[in-house]
């Protein structure tokens, strides 16, 4: 299959669009990573999604939807809680995980599961191919299955090429990790005439949005902290630590203890870059991220792309720092650092 890349035009949308519609594979960027789209509502175009990724068929994949109304049509219990969330964060960042209707999407986007992810990306590129397209899309990001997450068209373009029909290209993505997940199945429909009834709120993956802006909604659960380190089907399927992952051996360090990490390994003869934050305390192959966490987010998968692309066989990582705001950062490092 020959891949074709469009830049992002009203065309090259409409282009796009037919594509999905007619069940084929579409990359296309989101405010996140690029995501590999295809029509949720047909088994045969999903089917194909897993294959492009290698990905495992019990992982569930997130739908993508132009707008609320197109959300609520997917579930079938929409708790309060679930539309005020829709409203803060939509679009934008936030996938939410509800009990799904019957018959509206394919049974092989929730991996045969009851519940279904969905969101409304906030990026144009993105909005305006769903909206043209007038189908939920369900969309993974757009690489192979375990490597790091895409946040232009040449980091899909690396791992997929081929294997989808077409690149949608409107250049690098904002945010640079991928959407938080919340599942809200367990919340109460209503809140009580005096607001009462607080609803849980599963996290299911740290991401763009941190958990203490989502701690105004209801009571948090902290659920990903089971699924680091566990390879067996956790509430959030296919977050298991090895994830995100360069090629090289990735390798998470004390920020002191960078330096003489790497002058080891360099020493024995490795090829070793590293990732810093804020300063480089090391010279040669060394990206140096923000110091803060939104920049350091948009940054952090191209840094490991450049490092895997220049031949690195050891990349030592410092380690982010401890607060929430951080909190998704030191999750993908934790991934791309699994053994
Ligand atoms: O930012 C993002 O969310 C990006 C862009 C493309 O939207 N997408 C993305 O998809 O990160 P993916 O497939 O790489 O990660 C989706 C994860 C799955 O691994 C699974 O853990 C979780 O979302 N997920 C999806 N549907 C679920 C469900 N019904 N219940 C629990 N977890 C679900
Ligand atoms: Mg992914």
């Amino acid at each position: 299959m020959r891949t074709r890349r469009l830049s992002f035009s009203e065309p090259s949308v409409r282009e796009a669009a037919r594509a999905l519609v007619e069940g084929g594979l579409v990359a296309f960027p989101t405010e996140t990573v690029y995501g590999l789209g295809a029509r949720a509502d047909r088994a045969e175009a999903v089917r194909r999604i897993f294959e492009a990724k290698g990905r495992p068929s019990g992982n569930p994949l997130i739908v993508h939807v132009a707008d609320r109304a197109a959300a609520r049509a997917l579930a079938a219990e929409w708790p309060d809680v679930a539309e005020a969330l829709a409203e803060a964060f939509w679009p934008g960042p936030l996938t939410i995980v509800v009990k799904r209707a019957e018959g509206v999407v394919a049974d092989e986007v929730t991996a045969g599961g009851a519940t279904v992810g969905i969101r409304v990306p906030a990026h144009p590129a993105a909005l305006a191919l769903l909206a043209e397209a007038r189908v939920p899309v369900a969309a993974p990001s757009a690489n192979r299955s375990t490597t790091i997450s895409p946040t232009t068209a040449d980091h899909v373009q690396k791992t997929l090429d081929g294997r989808v029909d077409v690149v949608l290209d409107a250049g690098p993505t904002g945010f640079g990790i991928e959407s938080t997940i919340v599942d809200v199945t367990r919340a109460p429909m209503r809140r009580g005439p005096l607001g009462d009834g607080v609803p849980t709120l599963r996290l299911l993956r740290h991401g763009a949005i941190a958990m203490g802006v989502l701690a105004k909604f209801g009571a948090i659960e902290d659920a990903t902290i089971a699924a680091v380190g566990s390879h067996e089907r956790a509430d959030a399927p296919g977050m298991h630590a090895k994830h995100y992952a360069p090629r090289a051996k990735a390798i998470l360090a004390g920020p002191a203890e960078v330096r003489a990490i790497v002058e080891m390994h360099r020493a024995s003869g490795a090829k070793t870059g590293a990732i810093e934050i804020g300063e480089a305390t090391v010279s040669g192959l060394v990206e140096v991220l923000a110091p803060e966490p939104h920049e350091c987010a948009r940054e952090l998968y191209a840094a490991l792309h450049r490092l895997d692309d220049a031949g690195c066989d050891v990349i030592v990582i410092a380690r982010a720092p401890e607060d929430d705001a951080w909190a998704a950062i030191r999750d993908r490092l934790r991934r791309a650092t699994a053994p």
